[in-house]
């Protein structure tokens, strides 16, 4: 059975920070989808005749994207969301830590991953890079609640042997052993992923980092992330534990993680050394900006990011952030750039392109997920703005689509995703 989407359908299938045109608009577009997999892409009199018989489905009113792809966000932490007056260190010592310490319970563990997965999806959000939880059990549920709704994700148990609270460290065996049996029960298992995932080298003794090298050594297509130059405080903190290193990036480079199937997040406050072999590696970078206003990190360099041709994506950081919604993420970025001394101007091409297809690069999904081209799984999006609001007077009077979606994204507050599709299947939605 082939179903189409009708409406007006917009995505990048190209890279506006390299090419122009990046944007490709069908204001009467459509979408076909079969067997999960997007058949055609065109204008909707064009993609009706060729599919004489599929069932159609209205979206006009609104807007067809794809799937959205979140970067970095934390299973544990949605309940963490709008704690005010902290900074990272003591945002993670009063709020975060003592909250992921209950994940040991694995009965409220469960409760917050459906929680999770359900409010990625009812965001727009198809695909994530997703920091677990400190325990075997409560990252197992993540990664069922996951399987059960039909995202694709990539998730790994979070690792620390220092600094935390006691509750949360493991030792480095220890550690190697509980990962080795989730790798097994759920890498490449449907569309789930396993990325090793030590929470910062701050809270990483070398024998645990060597443990992370050893796990990425034996599976060559397992993911790895980490955080890295999110805050002053911690920066300096790492460089009195690692007395060798000659900077952060060398923490986690001393220990083979700096690769092409690395995702660092933040990297707010780099320096050139770093900037250089980041590239060099082709490792990537989570960009968190509403994080980084909130738990006041800093602006992060865009431009010397893309001087140094340096791949990132977006990422909420829940509970760092301040919500789940991606085009809010955007919004966020060019308001930041706005306002950092030497920023990068960013249209509303760059905001798609960073929400899907950015993320689905740096996630090495680039084949399967991030646009709406032929051939790709049909994980899309249809939002609409709410009833009577600013956004849907934009859309009664809409003057190009490029300007729409920049309404979009400033108007993110108003806009309702109203339907998902994952491979194709409508999910529910709650
Ligand atoms: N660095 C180490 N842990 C965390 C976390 O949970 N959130 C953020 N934003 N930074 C971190
Ligand atoms: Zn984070």
């Amino acid at each position: 059975m082939t179903l189409i989407l009708r409406g007006l359908v917009v995505h990048t299938p190209k890279n506006p920070f390299r090419e122009s045109g990046a944007l490709e608009p069908f204001s009467d577009g459509a979408i076909a989808i079969q067997d999960g997999k997007i058949a055609a892409i065109g204008n909707h009199v064009q993609v009706a005749e060729r599919f004489p018989q599929a069932k159609t489905q209205d979206c006009r009113g609104g807007i067809l994207l794809p799937g959205l792809i979140d970067t970095h966000v934390h299973y544990p932490q949605t309940r963490v969301i709008g704690a005010m007056g902290y900074t990272l260190l003591d945002w993670l010592e009063q709020r975060t830590l003592p909250l992921e310490a209950r994940l040991s319970d694995n009965k409220f563990a469960r409760e917050l991953a459906l929680e999770f997965v359900r409010l990625l999806l009812s965001n727009g959000t198809t695909t994530a890079l997703v920091f677990g939880s400190h325990f075997q059990g409560a990252t197992a549920n993540l990664f069922g609640a996951a399987e059960d709704v039909g995202l694709r994700i990539i998730a790994g148990q979070v690792c620390s042997d220092r600094k935390l609270l006691p509750e949360l460290h493991t030792t480095p065996e220890h550690s190697y052993h509980e990962q080795k049996m989730l790798i097994h029960r759920f890498h490449n298992k449907g569309k789930l992923r396993y990325a090793v995932t030590p929470r910062f080298s701050l809270s990483a003794s070398e024998g645990l980092l060597e443990v992370c090298q050893t796990l990425m050594d034996e599976h060559s297509d397992v993911h790895f992330t980490t955080h890295i130059n999110e805050n002053t405080d911690e920066i300096r903190t790492v460089a009195e534990l690692f007395p060798w290193a000659r900077d952060y990036l060398e923490t986690y480079d001393r220990f083979g993680l700096v690769t092409n199937r690395s995702v660092f997040a933040h990297n707010v406050h780099p320096s050139e050394l770093e900037l250089a072999r980041l590239a060099e590696a082709q490792a990537a970078i989570a960009h968190c900006p509403s994080s980084n206003a909130f738990i006041g990190s800093g602006i992060f360099p865009m431009k010397r990011h893309l001087q140094h041709g340096i791949r990132f994506g977006l990422g909420s950081d829940v509970g760092g952030g301040t919500g789940f919604c991606l085009l809010k993420e955007g919004l966020t970025a060019y308001i930041a750039q706005r306002y950092a001394e030497d920023g990068f101007p960013l249209t509303p091409a760059h905001l798609l392109y960073l929400a899907t297809r950015a993320g689905a690069e740096i996630l090495g999904l680039e084949n399967t997920v991030g646009d709406l081209s032929v051939g790709k799984a049909a994980d899309i999006i249809y939002v609409r703005p709410e009833e009577k609001s600013t956004l849907e007077v934009h859309f009664r009077h809409l003057d190009s689509v490029e300007q729409l979606l920049g309404s979009l994204f400033t108007l993110h507050g108003e806009a309702k995703v109203e339907k998902v599709w994952l491979d194709g299947q409508e999910a529910i939605l709650n």
